[in-house]
């Protein structure tokens, strides 16, 4: 089985509030120590997940807010690291292919090959690039498919033996060896090449999340590492045989496409401890001052309703996109219309669960027996696991649940190569017309 785990947050809504919990989401030395425990666990990434903008709601709600950039903080980390693997969601819609190119080749370089890219159409943004460039889902889309085919195209235009560095001769790249892309497209026009050799990794590794049909369909072609967030077991099933289907008619191989599913696990040594745990991480929130986030989650205006109230249905029987995107919006509203929780009780679920992952409650133990038992269900891969706080979350699955997975035998004792790739079981992409 795959472990990612997400780094970049101090955890729920909540978490900071607790004592002994990391206040500072800025500090080099915690994501340093973060890498190294990472590593002494084997595990196959770490990843930052990100978006650019910081909406009044999020502030208002009581929440840790800021985010360091993904690459700057990977970059960071991966000089005081030697193996784990470093994955950043870098966003088609608000980036330009040429410099998304070039900043993932050069964290691949620096890390020697163990950078992956998490593409991203982005739902929020708009305010800090114009408008214009959030267009809608299927424009947006459109843009990405662009974007990367450009991206994979820079990454490509050296030969891997471009550089000879010959002394003698005074010749020091092949001058044949760096060619031109010209892209030419509706979205973009690139010339290239890059300024920056090929990446060890031939390309860095690429990685999506998109649950909509264009998410499926844009997946299907490019992504290596697809992550999924949903809490039910069946739908993770459909979503892994159609994703595994669509990748082999496409002519790419199912195997090398892996498929990991969002947790946040709330986990203590024992059960009691860790449903003490959940409730304790669940009153910390400010439910008032929470309120703003669910309405853009929801895409409605809950105002005039108290907190013990039912959202009507009608306010919810648009099937679209709610603000932080389908899978969320589906989630939330099926807790409402189906299972009938109040708006306390929806905000007690995200308190502890962001970004709608599944959210098991146990001890060690406990938690290992779900995830094997996901596995077997072929509901995924692996794991993207987001600590609901720090850094203990983060050092009890490395310390407390990885070894009951390891001396099960489902997960590594030993890294098998020193790149993403090789963490993964990925092959090196030969490069275009090499
Ligand atoms: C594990 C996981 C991580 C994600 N990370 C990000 C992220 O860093 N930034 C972002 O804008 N969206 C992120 N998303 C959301 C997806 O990119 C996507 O927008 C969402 O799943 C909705 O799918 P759609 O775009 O196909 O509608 C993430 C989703 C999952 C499941």
């Amino acid at each position: 089985m795959h472990v990612v785990i997400m780094i970049g947050s101090m955890g729920t809504a909540g978490a900071w509030r607790r004592s002994g919990n990391w206040l500072n989401q800025f500090s080099f030395e915690n994501y340093a120590q973060l890498g190294r425990w990472a590593e002494s666990g084997k595990v196959d990434a770490l990843f930052v997940a990100d978006t650019v903008e910081l909406a009044p709601s999020q502030v208002s709600s009581g929440g840790a807010v800021g985010k360091l950039e993904p690459l700057t903080l990977l970059s960071a980390i991966s000089a005081v690291t030697q193996n784990v693997g470093l994955i950043g969601t870098a966003s088609t819609t608000f980036t330009e292919p040429y410099n998304v190119a070039r900043q993932f080749a050069s964290l691949d370089h620096l890390s020697k090959g163990r950078s992956g890219w998490n593409i991203v159409t982005s739902v929020g943004g708009g305010r800090n690039f114009g408008p214009e460039r959030l267009a809608d889902h299927e424009q947006r889309y459109a843009r990405a498919e662009e974007h990367v085919q450009i991206v994979k195209g820079l990454w490509d235009s050296w030969r891997d033996d471009a550089i000879v560095a010959d002394r003698n001769a005074g010749v020091y790249a092949k001058a044949d060896a760096i060619r031109p892309i010209r892209f030419r497209g509706q979205h973009f026009q690139v010339e290239g090449p890059l300024n920056l050799p090929r990446p060890p990794q031939g390309r860095p590794v690429l990685v999506q999340a998109g649950a909509s049909e264009a998410g499926r369909q844009f997946a299907a072609a490019h992504a290596e590492v697809i992550f999924i967030s949903n809490q039910n077991l069946e739908f993770l099933q459909q979503f892994y045989a159609d994703m595994k289907r669509r990748v082999g008619q496409r002519g790419r191989d199912p195997n090398h496409v892996k498929i990991l599913m969002g947790v946040s696990p709330i986990i203590a040594p024992t059960e009691g401890e860790s449903i003490a745990l959940r409730d304790e991480l669940a009153d910390l929130v400010n439910y008032s001052a929470a309120i703003p986030s669910l309405e853009v989650t929801l895409g409605v205006s809950l105002s005039g309703l108290g907190l013990d109230s039912h959202i009507p249905p009608e306010l919810l029987q648009s099937d679209s996109v709610g603000g932080m995107g389908q899978g969320q919006y589906d989630n939330y509203r099926k807790l409402a219309l189906e299972e009938k929780l109040t708006i306390r009780e929806l905000l007690r679920v995200r308190a502890t669960s962001r970004a709608g992952h599944w959210t098991p409650v146990g001890s060690p133990e406990q938690l290992a027996d779900q995830l094997e038992a996901r596995i077997k269900a072929r509901a995924c891969d692996g794991f993207v696991f987001n600590p609901p706080y720090m850094p203990q979350g983060f050092e009890l699955l490395i310390n407390g649940v990885l070894p009951i997975l390891r001396r099960r035998g489902l997960f590594r004792s030993e890294y098998d190569g020193p790149t993403l790739r090789d963490h993964f079981g990925l092959t090196r992409p030969p490069a275009l017309g090499a």
